[in-house]
């Protein structure tokens, strides 16, 4: 099984993608740390609790508490997408049983990675943040790690913030540029470009049969599919984090090219924008896997595949 650190701020579709990792089979999940992104770094960790409650591994996976803030800037919530408590009203009875483990995200990548050396791939869906202090804190994590699969940024189309940002870049970007320029051999961006074309429907979620996780699926997505259904017209919801997971799952879901890309951090503007480098205009060495097509129709039978399981 691939060894994998999940990093989130979770929200709807980061406990999606966190029940992706832990239903596939694939994956052996050496911790989920946390962070402030959709909703404040508490918050997150509670519904990270709440979801290996409800998948019961909660005695297995350690959670780590992250960065409270972004590196330089101040939260910016998505309430709006996830809902007040970042599940869409989802779970709000249970009660918190897990305890999270002692120590900071940081120390934990930086230790697990160490560890192994080689063997551990890092699976981002929330702002860069913990990421980027671990490198600023121990350089050599570039080196070591296997490979990094981000959820974030869009190269050839429209920002979800922003006319030109993605929201987990825009949160915090200059820790997603100190990511970016770090020098990981093996980075993978998998941005708006692709994971708007990786679709929830209600079809999708009434082929989970009736579980808790497919109640869960249900009530937290209701909202969200709603959203999605006023913007779009469409009775559905982008699975942006859980693809991210897909990716490390089978590589092959996505089409990649390699490519110089940078972040924007000075610009009143267009802050946060993940700027690729198509035509090779800054002679740079390429430094990002950009996702650029996806079998969106496989991902989506791989992800009801493992909730149903
Ligand atoms: C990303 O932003 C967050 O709101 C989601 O959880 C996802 O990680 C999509 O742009
Ligand atoms: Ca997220």
């Amino acid at each position: 099984k691939k060894k994998v650190i999940l990093d989130v701020d979770t929200g709807i579709d980061d406990a999606l993608g966190i029940l992706l990792a832990i239903r596939c089979g694939q994956l052996d999940i050496l911790g989920i740390t946390t962070v402030n992104g959709n909703v404040s770094l508490d918050q997150a960790t509670v519904n990270t609790c709440k979801i290996l409650q409800l998948a019961g591994v909660e005695q297995e996976i350690p959670v780590v508490r992250g960065a409270d803030k972004p590196l330089m800037r101040t939260s910016y919530f998505e309430h709006r997408v996830h809902g007040q408590d970042g599940l869409g009203g989802a779970l709000s009875e249970m009660p918190v049983l897990k305890t999270v483990q002692e120590g900071h995200a940081t120390d934990f990548i930086i230790e697990q990675v160490r560890r192994q050396p080689g063997e551990v791939t890092l699976i981002m869906t929330a702002p860069l943040t913990n990421l980027a202090l671990a490198v600023m804190k121990y350089p050599a994590l570039v080196h070591e790690v296997k490979e990094v699969i981000v959820m974030g940024g869009v190269v050839a189309s429209f920002g979800n913030v922003t006319p030109t940002a993605e929201y987990n870049i825009y949160v915090d970007p200059e820790a997603a540029k100190i990511v970016l320029q770090a020098g990981f051999p093996s980075l993978t961006l998998v941005g708006l470009d692709v994971t708007r074309k990786a679709l929830l429907t209600e079809e999708h979620i009434q082929s989970l049969g009736d579980t808790p996780i497919s109640r869960y699926v249900q009530e937290s997505t209701a909202d969200y599919m709603k959203r999605y259904y006023e913007r779009y017209g469409v009775r559905a919801c982008a699975l942006h984090d859980p693809l991210a997971v897909g990716v490390a799952i089978d590589r092959t879901l996505v089409t990649t090219k390699h490519y110089y890309v940078d972040v924007e951090t000075k610009s009143e503007l267009c802050d946060g924008q993940t700027v690729c480098d198509f035509q090779n205009r800054l002679s740079r060495e390429p430094n990002v896997h950009v996702c650029l097509e996806v079998r969106a129709d496989e991902f989506l039978q791989l992800f009801t595949r493992a909730l149903r399981a």
